[in-house]
């Protein structure tokens, strides 16, 4: 009688500062949105400002921003919208819980090597970095775990964002979240 309802689900983006995560995130929501998909992204650039804006960068706090991301996750995957979030997310754990708490949890390992991500330094941070105006940046002075099972690798430096965009697109396809990309010819 009617279509499936929509599933709820919450791709998580995790990666350097620079490998790309917002672009992909922007990419796939753009896509749902033109279909008229349930969707919502959450951007640590954006949530910083608002719902994590009292917390830094230390391993507490980046615990917190994590924490309070998962919480929202949650709230919208088990109600049917496919959530976007892109954070640097570099500890392990603080992901293994978000993979836990929230619905049909995808993470996506946004890769490009640290030499990449600084020569693209699209907010100059990297070099502030270095000079040491800024502290615990990640790859300088800060750590990141990388995933060790993520379900799906994206490498940045070898592909184009649309190139990463279609590669995710088929995953969600594949597990039933979004329809087939037409031009796939699937
Ligand atoms: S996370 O580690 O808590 O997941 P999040 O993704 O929300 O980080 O925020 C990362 C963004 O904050 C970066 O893209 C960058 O613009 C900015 N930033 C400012 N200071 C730092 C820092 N010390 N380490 C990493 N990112 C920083």
């Amino acid at each position: 009688m009617s279509q499936a309802p929509q599933q709820g689900f919450t791709l998580w983006l995790t990666g350097l500062s620079g490998a790309g995560k917002t672009t992909i995130g922007q990419g796939i929501e753009a896509r749902m949105k033109a279909l008229g998909l349930r969707v919502e992204r959450l951007d640590g650039d954006t949530v910083r400002q608002g719902l994590t804006r009292d917390l830094g960068f230390s391993k507490e706090d980046r615990d917190k921003n994590i924490e309070r991301v998962t919480y929202v996750a949650k709230l919208l995957s088990r109600n049917g919208v496919g959530v976007i979030c892109s954070f640097i997310s570099p500890y392990r754990q603080a992901r293994e819980t978000a993979r836990r708490e929230t619905t049909n949890f995808i993470e996506v390992y946004v890769h490009a090597p640290l030499e990449v991500c600084m020569s693209r330094d699209v907010k100059g941070l990297y070099a502030k970095a270095l000079r040491g105006e800024i502290k615990q940046f990640t790859g300088i002075d800060d750590p990141y775990e990388a995933p060790e099972r993520p379900e799906i690798l994206l490498m940045t430096d070898r592909q184009t964002p649309e190139q990463s965009i279609a590669q995710v697109w088929a995953y969600l396809a594949e597990r039933g979240f979004v329809p087939h990309d037409s031009a796939e010819g699937t």
